[in-house]
């Protein structure tokens, strides 16, 4: 049956084939003797140059050589990948005692969460937010504020100018003006939000910060609300031990106008690096609303009455966190961040 030259490739193959380790080797034996170029393909192809009568018989021996080196490989291949299947499992084979890895988690920024913790004070008192734009009038961060031509925030020194009667708000307070020009009294609001100052930054000043307006305006509002409002507000956010006292001071659009202080909760009051002795510790500024303002926007001071106050967030950030330079907030340094995670 057989013919020489096919009888020798065939060995050839089935030796190589039973030798082969893996599946690729096994590809490769296929790629030599029945690829395009390959031994038994080439004998085939070359027939034609065979004398007429050996071509049949060398022909069907190569026929069916190239069968069953087919069958060959076909069960060697599926026996080689079911077993490289199996060692890749075994190697992959999970450690389910393995603790899991984490997923990273953010986590609120420190402005965000004091900010958060004052509002929902505020609100849980009856107070509703009120947002207003960074870019005011100076009608409504000055003027309507009953402060002058001549006061020293008014400079260049010290406000981003747009235009000669366009800034970026110093302050929280012109919202004050624009919720009472579309509102009648009652009006209990607190105003969260971005101001800016032309400061050089250092561990104290940042050209930009935050600040919480409050705003209370109703027929005998008087300071003992203020007071009482914000000794609730201390006890909240300081601790129910806490205790506040008012300072008198001055603001253009309040009077009479007070600085208020909540007792040193590092120190207890004994005096400490952080209230510098004193054992109190600034955290905004207040006072009953100036008769002047009220008539700015249509109220009559006759009727209604009402106090406001202005905290800085970065202020009681500092203060609950015991940061010492403010810059830290504006950074996002991931180091200092992670802290509040
Ligand atoms: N607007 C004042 C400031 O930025 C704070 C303040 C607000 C004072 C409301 C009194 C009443 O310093």
């Amino acid at each position: 049956m057989g013919h020489p030259r096919v009888d020798a490739i065939a060995r050839e193959a089935r030796e190589a084939i039973a030798a082969a380790g893996s599946s690729a080797e096994l590809e490769a034996i296929r790629v030599r003797f029945l690829g395009r170029g390959g031994a038994l393909t080439q004998l085939l192809r070359s027939l034609g140059v065979l004398p007429a009568g050996e071509r049949p018989s060398v022909g069907a021996a190569a026929n069916e050589a190239k069968r069953e080196l087919e069958a060959l490989l076909e069960t060697g291949l599926a026996e080689a990948l079911e077993t490289e299947r199996r060692r890749l499992r075994a190697r992959e084979r999970q450690d389910l005692t393995l603790p899991g890895r984490r997923p990273p988690w953010g986590s609120l920024h420190p402005l965000s969460r004091v900010h958060d913790e004052i509002v929902s004070i505020f609100m849980g008192l009856g107070f509703s937010v009120v947002l207003g734009p960074e870019i005011e009038s100076d009608y409504n961060n000055f003027e309507a504020l009953n402060i002058p031509r001549d006061h020293p925030a008014r400079d260049m020194q010290d406000t981003f100018y747009l235009s000669e009667d366009t800034l970026l708000r110093t302050h929280t307070s012109p919202v004050q003006i624009r919720a009472m020009q579309v509102q009648r009294p009652p009006v209990r609001i607190i105003v969260p939000g971005r101001v800016y100052r032309r400061d050089v930054p250092d561990m104290s000043h940042s050209p930009v910060f935050h600040q919480v307006e409050g705003l209370a305006v109703d027929r005998d509002i008087s300071m003992a609300d203020l007071k009482g409002t914000l000794e609730l507000f201390a006890h909240e956010m300081f601790g129910p031990g806490s205790r506040i006292r008012f300072r008198p001071s001055f603001f253009p659009f309040t009077e009479p106008s007070a600085e208020v202080d909540v007792r040193c909760f590092i120190c207890g009051g004994a005096g400490c690096r952080t209230c510098k002795q004193s054992g109190w510790l600034e955290i905004l500024g207040s006072g009953m609303v100036h008769p002047q303002v009220l008539r700015n926007v249509g109220y009559d001071p006759e009727e209604v009455t009402g106090w406001a106050f202005g905290m800085g967030i970065e202020r009681v950030a500092m203060l609950r966190y015991g940061i010492d330079d403010i810059r830290l907030f504006f950074e996002n340094d991931l180091r200092f961040l992670r802290q509040f995670a």
